[in-house]
């Protein structure tokens, strides 16, 4: 069976945003970094989301395709993405979702525009079934998951803002299956921002066993040791 994420209909959204990034960040992409050089006192959600907002900012294509051979290995009952944009991950995610036959993804942004256009990608990529689209700080939406999903997270992404990582990870914890695959990208490009993070999943004694893995940008893959809270796991 051929994959989802080679059907006609996935194809064209993800090429059509990927073309849509190349076109916009090529301008964006500059006066963002340099706001962020310029930038001494830390960032709030969203002052940040602000900073960002007129850029796509999306994940390279091979890290697309790692979320979706990731997923299908795994075969996660509950995925959450923090950082959404337009939905580049979120449709690879949601391919593999539906390739394995099952299994929900929650991604978050606070972004309300690019929300409804990650909506529209996912329903046009035809896998808009497996995915849910929450448009709230990541933090916030963690504290009040169980209302959302009985099922604890089996994947976490983590591709919003490396100064959040820690926040995000520390509030997904409670939530987190014992056994759970964390991926947090951006590691080596935003390195000042991400280490408090790289920290604190390098520390076993807080429940993970970690490894980075330069790709450019580094990411940081982990595995979740600690003893899951929620009863369905
Ligand atoms: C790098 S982009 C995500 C790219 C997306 N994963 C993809 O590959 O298409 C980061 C996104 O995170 C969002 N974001 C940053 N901080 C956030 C926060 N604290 N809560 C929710 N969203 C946040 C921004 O609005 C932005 O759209």
């Amino acid at each position: 069976m051929t994959s989802s994420l080679f059907s006609a209909d996935t194809r064209a959204v993800l090429d059509a945003i990927a073309a849509e990034q190349d076109r916009v960040d090529a301008v964006e992409q500059p006066k963002l970094l340099d706001t962020i050089r310029r930038r001494t006192a830390p960032w709030t959600p969203t002052e940040l989301v602000a900073a960002c907002s007129s850029g796509y900012y999306a994940a390279p294509a091979a890290i697309g395709r790692m979320l979706y051979t990731g997923v299908r290995a795994v075969r996660p009952r509950t995925v959450f993405e923090f950082g959404t944009a337009y939905g580049f991950t979120a449709v690879h995610i949601a391919a593999a979702l539906k390739d394995n036959g099952a299994g929900k993804l929650y991604t978050v942004d606070l972004h309300e525009g690019k929300c409804a256009a990650a909506r529209d990608h996912l329903k046009e990529a035809g896998v808009d079934e497996y995915a849910e689209v929450i448009t709230g700080e990541a933090v916030e939406v963690l504290s009040v998951f169980p209302a959302l999903c009985a099922e604890p997270i089996d994947f976490l992404y983590l591709d919003g803002w490396a100064d959040f990582y820690l926040d995000v990870v520390r509030a997904a914890e409670p939530h987190l299956r014992s056994g759970a695959l964390v991926h947090a990208d951006d590691t080596e490009k935003f390195a000042a921002g991400a280490r408090p993070y790289l920290d604190h999943v390098r520390e076993p004694a807080n429940g993970y066993v970690s490894v980075g893995i330069t790709d450019g940008q580094g990411l940081e893959l982990s595995t979740f040791t600690g003893r899951s809270v929620r009863t369905s796991s």
